[in-house]
Order: C-alpha cells, then sequence, then structure tokens
C-alpha cells in the first residue's frame, strides 16, 4: 500500500485543495474545531457556484416553466430543457429523452416497480436484487411482493464485502425479469462490477431488465449508459455535489416508451376530455406529473458542470489516496474493524467499521465533539447489517474536497473513544 502524509496530499492535490475554497461550510466550525466533514455518502456539501446558480434564480429570473409565454418563464424552461441534455451527456444516454426528473433516487426505484413493474410482473415472476442494497433498493419490490405476489431473490455477500457474483447464473430461471442492484454500496463502500452483472444477466436471457441504483457510484466512478447496457440507472443529486428535492432515472427509450404514468396530473398529458379520458405525453413528460422541482433541476445541471471542470477521474484518483491513507490511519487504531473489501480497487471512499471498546453512537457524539462529522447505524442497509451479526457501524465518508487534514482529525477523535471507553 503506498505510504502518504498529510502534507504529500496537499502538494500533490493542488487542484483539489483549491476545490476545498469553493465549499462555504468547509470554511467553518463544528463544536469549535475545524469542521472535518466526513458523511458525504449521506449527502455532499454544494459549492458556491451551485448556491448561488439558484439563488440568482429565486432573486431574479424565477417563474414556472413549460407553460409560460412570457420572456422569464421561456428562459427558464430552455435552462431546465438545458440541464436534461447536460445530465444525459454526463451519464452517456442516448437521448435527453431517457432522462427522467424524480425526487431523488427512493423515487426513481418506485416509478420503476409502480410503473414498469405492474405492467410487466405477475404472481411468481422472480427479481433478483443484492444483500447489500439500500432500503430504497429493496422495499419498492417488496410493495410489489405484497401487491402482485412476485419473488425477490439475493445474491449473497462474501465475507470480504463483496458479492458473489458466481451465485447469479444459477439464481438466473425462465421466470426472471429484472435483476436490480447497488453500483457502489453505502454501507461499506463496495464497488460493484455492474458491467458483469449486467454481461451475465443479458447472455441468460437478453430481455431480463437490468437496473441499477447509481446514488453512490455516480459521484465516484465514470459512468456511460450506452456502454454499459443497462436497462435503468438512478441516482439521487444531492449526493452529486447538487440540491435535494432532484433524483434522476435512466431509462432506456424503447423500455420509457411502453411505461404507463407513475402519477398523473398536470404538464404530463397531452389530452384530458372528462368524457373520453386522458392522453399522455411522451417520455420524459409522461413521467412527470405537476410542477416539477425547476431551481433544483438547473442547481443539479451547475453541480455537473462543477464536477466536469474537476473531472471524475481526477475526483477518483484523489479519493483513492485519501482511502489508502485513511485506511492505514484507521488500521492503526487498536479494536477498530473495517468493513468490505480489503482491494482498494474494489472500493469506493467509505470507512465502515466497529470499535470493541464502544458502541457506534458513542463513537459518533464523541468525534461530534471533536468537529468531526461521520454518519453511525444501519445506513438504510440492514440485510447487510444482519449478515455480517452487526446493528451498525461508524461511517466515514469522503468526497472531492477531502482532505488528509480529516483523516488525521477522524484518526485522533478515535483515539479520543479509546482512551475514554476502553
Ligand atoms: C446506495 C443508495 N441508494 C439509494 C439511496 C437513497 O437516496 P435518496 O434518499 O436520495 O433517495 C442512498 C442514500 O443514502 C444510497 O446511498
Amino acid at each position: 500500500m503506498v505510504k502518504l502524509d498529510s502534507r504529500k496530499l496537499k502538494t500533490t492535490d493542488k487542484s483539489i485543495n483549491f476545490a476545498r475554497n469553493d465549499f462555504p461550510i468547509l470554511q467553518t466550525q463544528m463544536n469549535g474545531q475545524p469542521l472535518a466533514f466526513l458523511d458525504t455518502a449521506a449527502s455532499a456539501q454544494k459549492p458556491a457556484c451551485v448556491i448561488e446558480a439558484m439563488n440568482d434564480i429565486y432573486k431574479n429570473n424565477y417563474s414556472n416553466i413549460h407553460r409560460g409565454l412570457y420572456n422569464i418563464s421561456q428562459k427558464l424552461t430552455e435552462e431546465y430543457e438545458t440541464a436534461r441534455a447536460k445530465i444525459a451527456r454526463f451519464v452517456g444516454a442516448a437521448s435527453e429523452k431517457e432522462i427522467i426528473f424524480t425526487r431523488n433516487a427512493t423515487e426513481s426505484l418506485n416509478l420503476i416497480a409502480q410503473s414498469w413493474g405492474r405492467k410487466y410482473l405477475k404472481k411468481g415472476d422472480e427479481i433478483i436484487i443484492s444483500g447489500m442494497e439500500h432500503h430504497a433498493n429493496i422495499v419498492p419490490w417488496q410493495l410489489l411482493q405484497d401487491q402482485i405476489g412476485i419473488i425477490i431473490k439475493t445474491i449473497p455477500v462474501l465475507e470480504d464485502g463483496t458479492l458473489d457474483l458466481e451465485a447469479l447464473p444459477n439464481m438466473l430461471s425462465t421466470r426472471t425479469r429484472l435483476v436490480s442492484a447497488v453500483h457502489i454500496s453505502n454501507g461499506f463502500g463496495t464497488i460493484n462490477n455492474i458491467n458483469k452483472i449486467t454481461e451475465i444477466t443479458k447472455e441468460f436471457n437478453p430481455k431480463i431488465k437490468v437496473c441499477i441504483d447509481g446514488s453512490q457510484g455516480i459521484v465516484h466512478t465514470p459512468v456511460h449508459m450506452q456502454n454499459l447496457g443497462t436497462d435503468f440507472y438512478v441516482f439521487t443529486g444531492h449526493k452529486l455535489y447538487g440540491p435535494t428535492g432532484i433524483g434522476v432515472l435512466y431509462g432506456r427509450y424503447d423500455i420509457l416508451e411502453t411505461m404507463p404514468p407513475y402519477q398523473g396530473g398536470g404538464d404530463m398529458i397531452e389530452r384530458v376530455s372528462l368524457e373520453e379520458g386522458t392522453t399522455y405525453k411522451e417520455p420524459p413528460y409522461r413521467f412527470e406529473a405537476g410542477t416539477p422541482a425547476i431551481v433544483e433541476v438547473i442547481g443539479l445541471g451547475k453541480a455537473i458542470d462543477y464536477v466536469q471542470t474537476i473531472g471524475i477521474p481526477a475526483i477518483q484518483n484523489h479519493e483513492r489516496k485519501l482511502l489508502e491513507y485513511g485506511t492505514e490511519k484507521l488500521r492503526a487504531i487498536n479494536g477498530l474493524k473495517l468493513y468490505g473489501p480489503e482491494n482498494p480497487d474494489q472500493k469506493a471512499g467509505i470507512f465502515s467499521f466497529t470499535m470493541d471498546c464502544a458502541h457506534h453512537s458513542d463513537i459518533g457524539m464523541i468525534l461530534d465533539q471533536c468537529g468531526v462529522a461521520i454518519r453511525t447505524g444501519h445506513h438504510c442497509c440492514m440485510p447487510l447489517m444482519h449478515r455480517f451479526s452487526i446493528d451498525g457501524t461508524a461511517r466515514a465518508s469522503l468526497g472531492l474536497y477531502s482532505n488528509a487534514d480529516d483523516i488525521n482529525q477522524l484518526a485522533e477523535g478515535l483515539q479520543k473513544v479509546r482512551k475514554l471507553f476502553a
């Protein structure tokens, strides 16, 4: 493993340390200490350019979109649709018509389950998820299980925190209709081989749909839908340095075209008649009922511009160095157990750990006093925690703005935990 120290990271990653100044909140303190924000997997901080762009709309350019004939409404409509096209390019979609705006990844998955699932699945049909899914990629399918009687199978998680993909071919059957798996686990940081998942599935039967929960994946690795060959890919804006309240569902257009609306209301219709019923717009508008999150969509577009000025590969490289640095630091703490793969090629910037001397809630509270923000608990991955017979972990997660000082502050805080509890 590469040896790194805090000074070396700073000097080799000037652009990243410069980027840190773009985030106003990172210049503040928490409990009288510099804020070491290590909870990006839960939600990322926002760069000033995103905050300012959104403020600017509310101050100078706000109106509803799509239906206004006046100047500011038309301008904002154009900005909104430009953001859609930008997101389509960012994820390598074939067209902007494949990008549906939702509230978050959770809503994107519920949309697939309730629109595609209710149309295409019958009692006894099988879907396959994995044992490391976020609840957002479990519960929507369990709702369908209750509503229709589908069967849910689960790809097992191995002891090293990776998926047992060798098991997948034997789990596929003539009843399998969908495989839905997480790209990067928010629980342990495991990077799943989604190309392999897609390949195995499509080789068995190209008609089986593949859905990827990219909520963490899109933040840490480049993605390209046309190269990947997945049918659906979902993510949430607030983890990608954008605002809350905006999520994305990428869907292959020929599939979206056949799916019924998820919700009904304004903006998604062609014609409404009390006598003859209603006809619906084409995707993506068919799935965007009501006034959308206009300012948030444009804010997400700005966040993507921002991320692209640094570049996902540069972010990946920076986070990789920090992951190796942090792993070494945490391994040096007595009684600390790290979960997830040891191989940094298989892991994104997430340190999920327990300590033999203290419960994860105690760890979180002590770290708070040290200015270190981490998350504790099951991370909405109860089945994953259950698999490892734990009720939760302490989780420190990296973002593009993280640096070695954050890690050092975390390690010092953990030494304090040891002193207090051991
Ligand atoms: C892997 C993964 N999937 C889904 C979600 C749900 O995201 P949201 O709450 O924004 O819908 C999260 C959020 O933590 C996540 O990490």
